[in-house]
């Protein structure tokens, strides 16, 4: 017989909490189908930030919505970006906190792409055959939108930037942009395994981001293609990430496990809102209880092998920890 071991403890040191920040003033607002969560100003969020941070969190994502959309997704690398003025204030409050910046323009272009497209006609392009669809994308100009926004977030202090835009060569264009600047100890989370997933439906919701035509299939991973994903992981190192992702996490447990026995790199898996809202609505029906369904599926993705989670949960998890 082997002995039983419960083995796994979750940390608050290992979670990682995202944040969806907006322009304003005292705002608090519900997001459709996304319990739980809300979109902050940045009064209201470090406010939050003080309260997670007495849980004993110490690592935040930060997402950026903005009050304009262009086709560019100027708002993402303008002087006055809303996650820059963010991180700004949270480092002055808040110095310790690990703060990681989400690098992408979705939410910041009109078409909801999460990069600049080549052309007008592109639409038709990616409605006509889907083997152009990754041609609608032009690396050159986006490399340089997502330099200029890791740039502008590094400055105001940020300690990770994530690119998530799932562009070919982002992290070394990223990380050759922060080193000519004086920035390299600015460091960097890969979202180097991004599948093309259903499970981001609510954070679309948030960030309004969900593309206008088209998906992201050009950009992001098949669900099907394990060595297509390790592949991506071992770029991203290549390049220089400082920690690798692999997203969304409940679906591809396999991939988190293979990747940690393969590299090693400090290893992310992001439990995606939709991972997130399964539970909470599930719980709401009266399916399962909450709590030990958290513990549940935070203990899979750490026994499959990741350094950190991001999660929707880690408020709650960390509340639970201290009543235990
Ligand atoms: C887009 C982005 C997505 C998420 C984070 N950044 C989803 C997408 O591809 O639309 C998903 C996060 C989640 O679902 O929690 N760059
Ligand atoms: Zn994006």
């Amino acid at each position: 017989m082997v002995k039983k071991s419960t083995g796994i403890n979750i940390k608050p040191n290992s979670l990682i909490y995202p944040y969806f920040v907006v322009t304003g003033e005292n705002i608090r607002r519900k997001i459709k189908s996304f319990p739980g969560v809300y979109r902050l100003s940045i009064d209201k969020l470090l406010k939050d930030i003080g309260q997670i941070a007495s849980l004993g969190l110490n690592k935040i994502l930060l997402f950026g919505i903005p009050d304009r959309k262009d086709p560019p997704g100027s708002g993402a690398y303008s002087k006055d970006n809303i996650v820059s003025s963010a991180v700004r204030k949270i480092k002055e409050i808040f110095p310790n906190l690990v703060v990681m910046t989400d690098v992408c323009l979705c939410a910041y272009t009109t078409h909801g792409h999460c990069g600049i497209l080549k052309n007008r006609r592109s639409s038709f392009v990616v409605r006509r055959s889907s083997k152009n669809k990754n041609k609608i994308i032009d690396s050159k100009a986006t490399l340089k939108a997502l330099s200029k926004m890791a740039l502008s977030h590094a400055e105001a202090g940020t300690d990770y930037i994530a690119p998530s835009a799932m562009a070919k060569k982002q992290v070394s264009a990223i990380r050759k942009a922060l080193d000519k600047n004086g920035f390299r100890k600015t460091k960097i989370l890969g979202y180097s395994a991004k599948f093309a997933s259903n499970f981001y439906g609510p954070f679309r919701n948030a960030a309004h981001s969900k593309p206008k035509f088209g998906d992201r299939s050009g950009y992001q991973l098949p669900s099907g293609d394990r060595r297509l994903a390790l592949k991506e992981i071992e770029n991203d190192i290549k390049e220089g990430a400082d920690i690798v992702m692999v997203k969304p996490a409940l679906s591809y447990l396999d991939i988190i496990r293979e990747a940690k026995t393969k590299f090693r790199k400090p290893l992310a898996a992001y439990n995606t809102s939709g991972e997130y809202a399964f539970v909470k609505y599930g719980a709401r029906s009266g399916l399962w209880d909450e709590r030990k369904m958290v513990f549940e599926i935070m203990t899979s993705i750490k026994r499959a092998g990741a350094d950190f989670i991001i999660t929707y949960h880690a408020k709650d998890i960390a509340r639970w920890l201290r009543e235990k």
